[in-house]
């Protein structure tokens, strides 16, 4: 079993989407261990999204991701990190899959609804950005 971090960004939650990405992740037999609705600072964004801070999307993402709140979550099954990007589909909802969150849900490239870690190295990184051990479930 793996871990694996799952945020649902501004436009998702403020749509009242959570429930149903809640519904899509649960259906696709992945088990939410941890979940909180917070509001990131600008230094958590810029912390958070550094490996992109040379891109020219950085500044217009952290403003973005602090724009409102978000869902962040701990997510566990079998080869989850790999489960939930497809799940997650395309990051531009344009060139997403049927039935994936983005393709559903997404309303532009930054506007995508959900981030997925890429990588079980990241995915510790980033659940430890935002959880501790207590807060995460034996589910
Ligand atoms: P995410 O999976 O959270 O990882 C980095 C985020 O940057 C990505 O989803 C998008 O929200 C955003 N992003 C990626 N590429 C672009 C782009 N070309 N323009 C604007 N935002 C982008």
């Amino acid at each position: 079993m793996e871990l694996t971090l799952s945020i649902i960004k501004p436009d998702a939650v403020s749509r009242n989407l959570t429930g149903q990405i809640n519904s899509l992740i649960e259906k696709n037999n992945i088990k939410i261990v941890a979940q909180k609705m917070i509001r990131l600072s600008i230094d958590d964004a810029k912390t958070f999204y550094g490996v992109h801070k040379e891109r020219a999307f950085f500044e217009d993402l952290c403003s973005y991701m602090i724009s409102g709140p978000i869902v962040v979550q701990v997510l566990k099954g079998k080869s989850v990190v790999s489960k939930y990007r497809d799940l997650m589909g395309a990051t531009n909802p344009e060139n997403a899959e049927e039935n994936t969150i983005r393709k559903l849900y997404g309303l532009s490239v930054e506007e995508n609804s959900v981030h997925g870690s890429d990588s079980k190295e990241n995915s510790k990184v980033e659940i430890d950005f935002f959880f501790s051990k207590r807060e995460i479930f034996n589910l």
